[in-house]
């Protein structure tokens, strides 16, 4: 049943009837006034047009949050345990269109670090595996001096903080489960409306890298873009999910995974917004930053 569909049936909707509850509405409505909803750090990228070892360094912070939210551990399962079968099945598509985004995302990383630097620092943008040792080696070099960066992976604490809130999904308790739905709303969102049109701002509209969407190598970014791309299918999923779920009982567990995720992707973009400002722009050609 369609969210819209489900408003007519389910006192959840009802607030005439509910005073205190919140609708799916207003769940919606608290992702987009959340401070990481408008965050400037893409209008900032297309206008500082950050040295090349800037891009990989962004780019591997990003890469590895975006992984860590693709897994759908046994959160899928836990909510057909539940009894919470059409939620189940919305959750475990959502997991099954993230297949192979990974690599795509490296090749499409590869591809702009490429055109920042002005060589093939990325002599084969499939090799996945190489592209993002490449990006790690950005990041230690410019990152890697601030507090709590952890040299082993890269990150940076506010990014194993908004890897953590995803972890939660090994946890297959009611109240983690509860939880990690309303993190999957809060990811959707932010993902459909914030983050891909970010992307889509700095990599493409910005004429920086001369990218287009027709261009192989940014395929990643023309299948989860617009109306048509990954993420629009999966805000709707998340969202009707969480409308099934919403309840009294369900509520506060909802809105602190969330939370959860909005906090803790909000202090991530910060810290890089911070780092991406702080790099400013030198006079000279392009930096080459190495194999
Ligand atoms: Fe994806
Ligand atoms: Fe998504």
């Amino acid at each position: 049943m369609a969210v819209e569909d489900h408003a007519l049936t389910h006192p959840a909707y009802c607030p005439s009837t509910l005073a205190d509850m919140r609708t799916i509405y207003d769940l919606r409505d608290r992702v987009r006034s959340h401070p990481c909803y408008t965050h400037p750090i893409f209008e900032h990228w297309a206008r500082v047009q950050p040295r090349p070892e800037v891009v990989g360094a962004l780019f591997h912070q990003i890469q590895k949050f975006c992984s860590s939210t693709r897994p759908g551990g046994a959160f899928p399962d836990a909510l057909r345990e539940m009894g919470m079968d059409g939620e189940s099945h919305l959750i475990a598509e959502i997991v099954e269109s993230e297949e192979d985004h990974g690599p795509e995302l490296a090749t499409m990383a590869g591809y702009i670090l490429n055109r920042a630097s002005g060589e093939s620092t990325c002599a084969d943008l499939t090799d996945q595996a190489a592209v993002e040792a490449t990006l790690k080696k950005c990041s230690d070099d410019l990152l890697g001096t601030l507090p709590g960066y952890q040299h082993e992976t890269g990150l940076l604490p506010q990014t194993r903080n908004a890897i953590a809130v995803f972890e939660r999904r090994n946890d297959a308790s009611r109240q983690a489960t509860l939880r990690n739905l309303g993190t999957a709303l809060g990811l959707e969102i932010i993902s459909n409306r914030h983050l891909i049109p970010g992307e889509m701002h700095c990599l493409v509209e910005s004429g920086l890298y001369k990218a287009t969407l027709d261009d192989d190598e940014m395929h990643y970014l023309l299948e989860h873009f617009g109306e048509t791309g990954a993420e629009h299918q999966h805000e709707k999923k998340a969202t009707e999910a969480v409308g099934l779920m919403l309840n009294e009982e369900t509520e506060p567990f909802i809105l602190a995974g969330m939370d959860d995720f909005l906090d803790s992707i909000n202090a991530f973009w910060d810290v890089l917004d911070t780092a991406l400002l702080q790099s400013g722009r030198p006079a000279e050609s392009p930096v080459s930053v190495g194999a």
